[in-house]
């Protein structure tokens, strides 16, 4: 067990979370003290895992935020705006975020690394990439030297992103998608399970297929759908 010497709020208390606190708990110098959401979302009994679970929008009071870090933990629910909507609210009001990066990552020493960021077992982060604040990357990725990934996005398992390629902000890439190398994903791109990026893409669009092409509607799938309060925050 490492030694505890920092203290982190989990933000949320849906799946994400809970592999988070797993994850923070049993490898890495974070102790979980407590779980926050918002108002609607607190559980009876104000408990979650055996610990309190605060009123976002009064984290300010029960915590002291010099001290103690938060972690976002939400998933890509409206293609990864409700985790960046919340992740701003509290960066603006001056909290503190913890990193998760697993001991059993490989990152290589000069690899940037912003605020927020989750990188589960087996992924390989190579020379020189650049990771935005706020990313998730699930296990076992490949992203090659070079590589910037903007803020927010969401990486799923088992991609393999090239040398030189970018990956912009609030993309979701899905599992065995593969991605030759210098390849540009402009912003709020979803690519599909297994696609094979061979060309630059388009924002806004969902990619499919190998080659990769768009999908002439956008997915069905409820979870990408973003509301419009949140297209332009
Ligand atoms: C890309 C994706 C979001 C599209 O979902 P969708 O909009 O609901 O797509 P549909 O199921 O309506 O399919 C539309 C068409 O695209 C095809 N298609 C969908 N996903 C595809 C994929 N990954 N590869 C190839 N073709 C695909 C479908 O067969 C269908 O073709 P048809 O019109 O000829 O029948 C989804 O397939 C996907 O890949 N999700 C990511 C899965 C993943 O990585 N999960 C990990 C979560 S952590």
């Amino acid at each position: 067990m490492k030694n505890k010497n920092k203290k982190v709020v989990i933000i949320g208390t849906g799946e994400t979370a809970d592999i988070a606190y797993e994850y923070f708990t049993h490898d890495s110098d974070f102790e979980v003290i407590a779980f926050a959401v918002d108002a609607d979302f607190i559980p009876e009994g104000g408990k979650h895992l055996g610990l309190p679970v605060f009123d976002l929008a009064h984290l300010d009071s029960q915590i002291d935020k010099s001290e103690i870090f938060v972690f976002v933990a939400i998933s890509y629910n409206q293609l990864n705006r409700v985790r960046k909507k919340i992740f701003l609210r509290l960066k603006n009001t001056g909290f503190k975020f913890a990193n998760y990066i697993s001991s059993k990552a490989f990152v290589w020493h000069n690899v940037k690394i912003g605020e927020n960021v989750m990188v589960l077992e087996n992924n390989v982060i190579q020379y020189n990439v650049q990771i935005g604040n706020n990313v998730i990357i699930w296990s076992g990725n490949h992203i090659g030297h070079q590589t910037i990934i903007e803020s927010h996005v969401y990486i799923a398992s088992h991609a393999v992103i090239s040398g030189f390629c970018h990956i912009g902000e609030s993309c979701f890439i899905g599992v065995n998608a593969t991605f030759n190398d210098k390849i540009t994903v402009e912003k709020d791109c979803i690519i599909g399970s297994g696609a094979v990026v061979t060309k630059n893409t388009k924002p806004n669009l969902v990619y499919v297929g190998n080659p990769a092409k768009p999908l002439e509607k956008l997915t069905s799938y409820q979870v990408f759908k973003v509301s419009k309060e949140l297209v332009d925050i």
